[in-house]
C-alpha cells in the first residue's frame, strides 16, 4: 500500500479555529485564544495540572466542597427541590460532591450539564449516572458564553447553576460580567449561582502553580503550536518555543505566553498565511484573573445576583460565592 499525504483542500477546517488563528497571529503583540488549549492531548494534560503539588487551584477549591456540599445544598434549595446545571462538563470529581448532598436531601435529582462539546458530554452523562444512583442526566449542547436559555423549573423546583473551577478566570472582568448576566437571563428570580473564584496570593505560590517543576504547564501551553500543526497544517518550530509565566499584579492576572527563540517564517497553507516571528517575540496565550476579597460578590450584584454567602480555605487561597438571582 502506498502512503500519500492528503491534499490540504480536504483537511476540514474548523472556521472559528481558522478565524481565531488569523486575527490572533497578524496582531501585534500575537495572541491566540486560551479555549484553544482544550484538544484531546489538551484536556488530558489539563486533568494532569489539576493533580500537579504546585496547583493548588483544584485541591483546594475541592477541600472547600468537601466541608460545604450538604450547607451548600441547603441554602440553595431553601425548601424546594434542586436542578442542578453546571456551565461545562469538565470538573466532575468536584460536581460529584454537589450531586451527591442532594440525592442524600432529596433522593433524585436532575442534572443538567451544558457544554459545546457533545462528548465531553456523553462521558459527564456516563460517568455521574454510573456513580451516584439518583442523579438523572440531561445534558445541553450549547455554547454558554453566547446564549443561555433553560425552561423555567416545575413549581415546587429551583436551579443551582454551578460555575466553579475559576473558569471564569479566563474572562476580561467586562467579559466574566457580561456572561454572568447571560446567565441571569436564563434563571429565575429564587434560582442561585455557585460561583468559585481563584484569590489573589503571593507571587511565588502563582508563578509555581503556572510553571510547575515537571513542566505538565509548559506542555499544556506548547500544545496550542502543535495543534495549529496538525489542525491547519501550518509549521511551526514548536521546539523554538518556551512557556513562560508572569504575574500581572497591575491587572491581577497570570499571564500565559510562549516565547520564540529562533527566528521562523510559518506558513499556514490552509489560511493562505505566512507569519514571520522574530526571535524573543511572544504569543499571549492565556489570562488566568485572580480576584480579591469582595470582587467577585460586586460582579454578581452588578450581573443581578445577591451574594449569600462565600466560603473560602483557611489561607484565603480560593472562594466559592453563593449567590441569589434577584
Ligand atoms: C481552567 C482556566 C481554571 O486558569 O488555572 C491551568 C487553566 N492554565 N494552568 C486556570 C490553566 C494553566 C485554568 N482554568
Amino acid at each position: 500500500m502506498t502512503t500519500t499525504s492528503l491534499p490540504l483542500s480536504s483537511v476540514k477546517i474548523d472556521s472559528q479555529i481558522a478565524a481565531a488563528v488569523t486575527e490572533g497571529l497578524l496582531s501585534r503583540p500575537k495572541w491566540l485564544p486560551s479555549w484553544l488549549f482544550y484538544d484531546e492531548a489538551g484536556s488530558r494534560l489539563f486533568d494532569q495540572i489539576t493533580e500537579l503539588p504546585e496547583y493548588y487551584v483544584t485541591r483546594t477549591e475541592r477541600s472547600i466542597l468537601t466541608e460545604r456540599a450538604e450547607e451548600i445544598v441547603q441554602r440553595a434549595a431553601a425548601r424546594d427541590a434542586l436542578r442542578i446545571v453546571e456551565l461545562g462538563a469538565g470538573s466532575c470529581d468536584k460536581t460529584r460532591l454537589l450531586l451527591r448532598a442532594a440525592v442524600e436531601r432529596q433522593d433524585t435529582v436532575v442534572y443538567e450539564p451544558v457544554d459545546v462539546s457533545p462528548s465531553a458530554l456523553a462521558q459527564a452523562q456516563e460517568r455521574i449516572e454510573s456513580e451516584i444512583p439518583g442523579v438523572v442526566v440531561c445534558p445541553r449542547v450549547e455554547d454558554y458564553t453566547r446564549e443561555f436559555s433553560l425552561e423555567p423549573p416545575s413549581p415546587g423546583e429551583r436551579r443551582l447553576v454551578l460555575y466553579i473551577g475559576s473558569s471564569i478566570g479566563n474572562f476580561e472582568p467586562h467579559e466574566a460580567g457580561q456572561l454572568l448576566e447571560n446567565v441571569r437571563e436564563g434563571l429565575i428570580p429564587g434560582d442561585a449561582l455557585l460561583l468559585g473564584v481563584d484569590m489573589v496570593k503571593d507571587r511565588e505560590t502563582l508563578l509555581r502553580a503556572y510553571d510547575d517543576a515537571a513542566g505538565v504547564t509548559a506542555a499544556f501551553n506548547k500544545n496550542i503550536l502543535t495543534r495549529i500543526n496538525r489542525e491547519l497544517g501550518a509549521d511551526l518550530d514548536v521546539g523554538a518555543f518556551q512557556h513562560r509565566a508572569v504575574w500581572n499584579r497591575y491587572r491581577s492576572r497570570i499571564e500565559m505566553h510562549l516565547g520564540n527563540t529562533l527566528p521562523q517564517t510559518v506558513h499556514i497553507p490552509s489560511l493562505d498565511l505566512r507569519v514571520e516571528f522574530e526571535a524573543g517575540e511572544t504569543i499571549h496565550t492565556e489570562n488566568s484573573y485572580k480576584y480579591l476579597p469582595g470582587q467577585a460578590e460586586t460582579l454578581l450584584r452588578a450581573a443581578g445576583f445577591a451574594p449569600e454567602e462565600t466560603w473560602t480555605d483557611e489561607k484565603g487561597w480560593f472562594s466559592v460565592c453563593l449567590a441569589r438571582a434577584d
